[in-house]
């Protein structure tokens, strides 16, 4: 009968060692079933893992300097993790951002957190895979084109003259980064898609942005509630002008075929695409276009006020270009071709600054890469600060030196735009936008940092943290 208890109790307790050696193994290799090798690296607590160690830095803009590089130094270039329940493989280098990014579809597709996919909408770009991707990448990509950019120049011109004569001329201070948010918010609806709205929708528009990285908590008051309710107003709104567009055009009096709204609502009426995606692709234009191109423009004028020689060879350029023309005539696209000093500082600019840190991949199939496993369902991370900041590609990677552009850059090392099929559809509008407005400015006005060392903060997309003041006073010619 003991010998009976004994063997039971050993059963017993064999059985539970192995259940929880089982547990213990699983939770080690996260949810992937594959046998491979798994890169090193720690996945910290269940489903915690170390999202903590990562918002803290994230927070305080060092993600790279206190997450990411301290991790490579112990595990090398490619690492795992768990960040918000999910196992995560970061990727670092050019060979690992052109494997991952160009296998986009094939072996990865990008993956968003749950508030920026409702908020944007399940309907719009960044959701969309293969087939239905390339099509709605093609009606985009007209109006983002060399012919829709080259009709897109004097009215972002009028946009930005009209934008500083009415708030630049009459104040002495001004938040430079609300000033790029408001304009790049109507070269947006305005120029590039055609849209005329009463001036209180920026503020809705804004507040879905602010939950697009919220915890998608619905309780009164949160910023993903408030977000969601903006949403709906926008999503109503939208509706009404599409459905009043689609009439139009029905009956032939569309009229500016050129803009990307008549583009979407054009593919609505020959059956490619649906309402539906209709709006919510004009939302994530605005999303992916507003805090990205102010943030650029943020910290170029951030480097130009830090380097004043860059500033004076700077407005060099735009003054020879200013003189060329007749005084309150527009810019033209040529004129742009001729700021290469100027995209020179915006890039270096962008590369020490990038405004997207990087973004996530979700592993579709069990990957091979460098000797791993990543298994199907992981997620990936890949980072613009992995080549951004490394001697391999970019020497002296913490100076700033925009004649470095004048040299080849390896492929895949420098990714403010990312790369491969999800390559950024507005970087030339973005190029165009960040151009024109240094143009206009430089050439307008006096300017002066009020605020010289101000922090940049992450929530999780880069700003700096009190807007960045400037006293601005129009020069005397
Ligand atoms: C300096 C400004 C900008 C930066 C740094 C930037 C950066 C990026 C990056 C890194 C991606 C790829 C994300 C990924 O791989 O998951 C992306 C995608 C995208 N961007 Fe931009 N962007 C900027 C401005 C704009 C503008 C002005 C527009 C259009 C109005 C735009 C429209 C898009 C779209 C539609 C996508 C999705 C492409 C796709 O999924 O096929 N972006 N952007």
């Amino acid at each position: 009968m003991t010998i009976q208890i004994c063997s039971l109790l050993s059963w017993a307790l064999f059985c539970s060692t192995a259940m929880l050696l089982a547990i213990f193994l699983k939770h080690r290799k996260g949810c992937g079933k594959s046998d491979g090798k798994l890169p090193p690296g720690e996945m910290g607590l269940p489903w915690i893992g170390e999202t903590i160690e990562f918002y803290r830095s994230q927070r305080d803009n060092q993600l790279f300097e206190e997450f990411v590089q301290p991790r490579i130094t112990k595990y090398g270039k490619i690492f795992k993790t768990r960040l918000m329940g999910s196992p995560t493989i970061i990727v670092n280098g050019a060979e690992a951002n052109r494997f991952f990014l160009s296998n986009e579809f094939k072996l990865v597709v990008s993956s968003w957190p749950t508030a920026s996919v409702q908020l944007m909408g399940i309907n719009s770009i960044m959701e969309k895979q293969g087939e239905k991707h390339r099509c709605l990448r093609g009606i985009i990509a007209t109006s983002l084109g060399p012919a829709g950019l080259e009709i897109l120049v004097p009215k972002i011109c009028d946009s930005v003259q009209l934008y500083l004569d009415k708030n630049w001329n009459v104040r002495e201070e001004i938040s430079l980064y609300h000033s790029t948010k408001a304009l790049t918010f109507t070269i947006v609806l305005e120029c590039l898609l055609g849209l005329n709205f009463e001036p209180g929708t920026l503020n809705t528009f804004e507040r879905v942005l602010e939950g697009v990285f919220a915890p998608p908590i619905s309780f009164p008051g949160s910023k993903f509630s408030r977000a969601k309710k903006a949403r709906r107003e926008i999503k109503e709104m939208l509706i009404k002008v599409v459905r009043e567009k689609r009439k139009k055009m029905e009956s032939g009096l569309g009229g500016d075929e050129g803009m990307l709204f008549s583009q979407l609502v054009s593919g609505m009426i020959r059956g490619e695409i649906s309402e539906e995606e209709v709006v919510d692709n004009v939302v994530l234009l605005v999303f992916a276009a507003h805090d990205t191109t102010s943030f650029a423009i943020a910290m170029t004028f951030k480097m130009l006020a830090e380097h004043p020689d860059c500033h004076s060879l700077l407005l060099q350029e735009h003054d020879d270009i200013m003189n060329k023309r007749r005084s309150g005539e527009n810019l033209t696209m040529e004129d742009t071709k001729k700021m290469k000093y100027t995209w020179q500082v915006a890039r270096e600019s962008m590369r020490l600054f990038p405004p997207i840190f990087g973004s996530f991949r979700k592993a579709i199939a069990d990957i091979e890469y460098e000797g791993f496993t990543i298994p199907k369902g992981w997620k990936v991370l890949w980072t613009t600060y992995g080549t951004h900041y490394n001697e391999e590609y970019f020497k002296d990677p913490l100076t700033f030196n925009p004649r470095r552009f004048e040299e080849p850059i390896p492929p895949y090392a420098y990714l403010p735009f990312g790369g491969g099929p999800r390559l950024c559809a507005g970087n030339q509008l973005a190029k165009l936008n960040i151009l024109i407005f240094i143009h206009y400015v430089v050439t307008r006005y006096n300017w002066s940092l009020l605020c010289p060392g101000e922090q940049i903060t992450m929530d999780p997309l880069p700003f700096p943290s009190h807007g960045m003041p400037i006293k601005v006073s129009l020069k005397s010619s």
